[in-house]
């Protein structure tokens, strides 16, 4: 499973990337927002030097030739980019026609498996549900996982499921137990898969049982 971290903070990335397990990032313009005063295309490509893998950025344009002027520029910024477009009638067809040019997408908003299958059909490299907006509206994020595992494995779609809007731990390990192909996952959360009581009561054990050994 890839485990994305979900920021467009150059601190928070630096951080995970060194321990080794980081497969790629998501932003979108609230992340960005919280960065304060930026540039734009200077702080993407900062994010695209830190990283190997796939770099998520959105495009703000809400309409077709918008969409995909946008989306052609960001993506000239990197070549690690993965444009992230809106799951509407406009995105789903700049995601066709970024594809023609050779440029990745990530549908995003996805709510429902209907919509996760029409970017899959579209040619999206990745379609991300928000489970967390899910599960906060009364709804089980889960349950749209799961069926959109079950959809793509049927019809064989190389689109990847990039379960977005986690809130915590268990959401990952649900989420690699149905199989999803990836998660993007907030710094605080991302820190709290690799805590536990028991390790760092272990560690401590072990470190003071060494300290008083007699083994020369
Ligand atoms: O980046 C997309 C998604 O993960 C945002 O999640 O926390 O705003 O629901 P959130």
């Amino acid at each position: 499973m890839k485990l994305f971290l979900d920021t467009a903070n150059l601190k928070e990335i630096d951080e995970i990337n060194k321990w080794g397990v980081l497969d790629g990032i998501t932003t979108n313009p609230s992340l960005l927002a919280k960065e304060g005063k930026i540039g734009f295309e200077a702080h993407v490509r900062e994010i695209c030097n830190l990283v190997d893998g796939p770099v998520s950025v959105e495009v703000t344009s809400t309409n077709f030739s918008g969409i995909l002027k946008e989306g052609r520029e960001i993506a000239s910024w990197a070549e690690n980019i993965v444009i992230k477009v809106p799951m509407t009638p406009d995105g789903l067809r700049a995601v066709s026609e970024l594809r023609y040019d050779g440029i990745d997408t990530n549908v995003t908003l996805c709510f429902s498996p209907n919509q996760a299958l029409l970017a899959a059909k579209a040619g999206a490299r990745f379609v991300s549900p928000f489970i967390g907006r899910l599960d906060e509206n009364g709804q089980d994020g889960m349950i749209l996982i799961a069926e959109m595992v079950k959809i793509f494995q049927n019809y064989h779609f190389n689109t990847e499921i990039l379960v977005a809007s986690v809130r915590h731990p268990r959401h990952v390990t649900e989420a690699a137990k149905l199989g999803a192909d990836a998660a993007t996952i907030p710094f605080d959360s991302f820190k709290k898969l690799i805590g536990h009581p028991l390790t760092d009561s272990g560690l401590e054990k072990f470190l003071s049982d060494w300290k008083n050994a007699k083994i020369k």
